[in-house]
């Protein structure tokens, strides 16, 4: 047991934590991937005028951010407010994102000389990031915050595709048709992750999440060969600081068993699977988080308790439980409905 293990902190005990880690909970946490941003209208005011990257390196504003939701809902949970592609700006990729598009790179990454883009991250690079999380955690006290990444596989399609995508076709020509540059291509990027996850563990994140939202795109015999060892070098890498290790990603279905297997202590699984058929392809010895979908917060107070208590019934026998929605609060989002969800799970499983 390493010294992180062993020395108590105010958020040892919390429900978020102990649910990770597969311990008794008085009742089931909450928190929701993008529970900061446009659907509270305090979000909204107070990034008027700052685009989204010059946000996330003001550590006074990031701090107001990721503490509105939690000041709002009463979530078990904060997550550090940034974007999966802050530590690739960090290292000077030019790159931008753009509002209502998402993340845009200047010069994709299709060759071998491109890599030579991608250099290390330091913990200077980004020492906004260790200078907000000082913040956050002292105004947190006992609740837990969550660092996050992007993984390798996830950053890689914006760097080699430009931008969004729906078919990946130029990362996935990559991918079959170069192997080895691909490969390259995704150590780098675990190499980068790694590092910066680890700069959110050492500022004092309880946990950390990787997101990588669009692997869902790949077969299971792909997803072994050629993300998978990236995805695995990235959680080795935070390994030793016995803080729970999230991996999540959208329609990944086929690869939950695979996504765990990388690494994971919880597999976070979007609406398409049940939680208990999760469990049977995650196997034991892991929690799961998850799964209600995001849509469903648009209809009505009925049908959103009705939705969610399927899904509390689905994690009935889960050797741990963090309840999440299956991908991020969508902008449209009533907050109310939000803050009820939160009050509803809270109050349906204390014990
Ligand atoms: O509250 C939280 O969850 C923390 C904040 C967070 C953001 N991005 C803020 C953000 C997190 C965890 C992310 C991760 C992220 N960014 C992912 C993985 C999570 C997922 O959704 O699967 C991905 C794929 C990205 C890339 C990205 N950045 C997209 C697709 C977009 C949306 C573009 C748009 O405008 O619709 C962004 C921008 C972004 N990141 C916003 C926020 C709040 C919106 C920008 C704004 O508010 O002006």
């Amino acid at each position: 047991m390493s010294a992180h293990e062993t020395t108590p902190t105010a958020t040892h005990d919390s429900a978020f934590l102990r649910a990770c880690r597969r311990e008794p909970v008085p009742h089931t946490p909450v928190w929701f991937m993008r529970q900061a941003g446009r659907s509270l209208p305090e979000y909204r005011k107070v990034r008027e005028g700052i685009p989204m990257l010059e946000s996330c390196m003001r550590p006074e504003l990031v701090t107001e951010i990721t503490l509105q939701p939690v000041r709002r809902h009463n979530v078990d949970a904060a997550i550090y407010f940034s974007d999966i592609v802050v530590p690739l700006k960090a290292i000077g990729i030019d790159l931008d994102i753009k509002p209502g598009v998402g993340p845009v790179v200047e010069n994709p990454i299709r060759t071998r000389a491109d890599l030579a883009q991608l250099r290390d991250l330091t913990p200077e690079d980004v020492s906004y990031v260790t200078e907000a999380i000082g913040l956050l955690t002292r105004e947190l006290g006992a609740t837990p915050l969550i660092g996050f990444a992007g993984a390798p596989f996830t950053l890689a399609s914006y760097l080699v595709e430009g931008g969004p995508s729906r078919t990946y076709e130029n990362a996935k020509a990559m991918m079959y048709g170069d192997p080895e540059l691909w490969a390259d291509l995704l150590d780098r990027l675990a190499e980068i992750t790694g590092a910066f996850l680890k700069v959110q563990i050492e500022a004092g994140a309880s946990a950390v999440q990787l997101f990588d939202s669009w692997v869902g795109a790949l077969a299971p015999a792909d997803y072994r060969r050629s993300v998978m060892p990236a995805s695995a070098k990235v959680f080795k890498a935070v390994e030793g600081y016995g803080v729970p290790r999230i991996h999540f990603g959208v329609g990944t279905g086929e690869l939950l068993g695979l996504m765990g297997e990388a690494g994971a202590d919880v597999v976070g699984v979007d609406w398409r699977v049940p939680l208990d058929e999760a469990a049977r392809r995650v196997g034991p010895g892991k929690a799961l988080q998850g799964n209600l979908d995001p849509t469903v917060l648009f209809s009505s107070t009925e049908a959103v308790e009705t939705k969610t208590q399927e899904v509390l019934d689905a994690a009935a026998g889960l050797e741990g439980h963090v309840f999440n929605l299956g991908h991020g609060v969508m902008p449209n989002t009533d907050p109310d409905s939000l803050t009820r969800l939160v009050d509803y799970v809270h109050t349906r499983t204390a014990r």
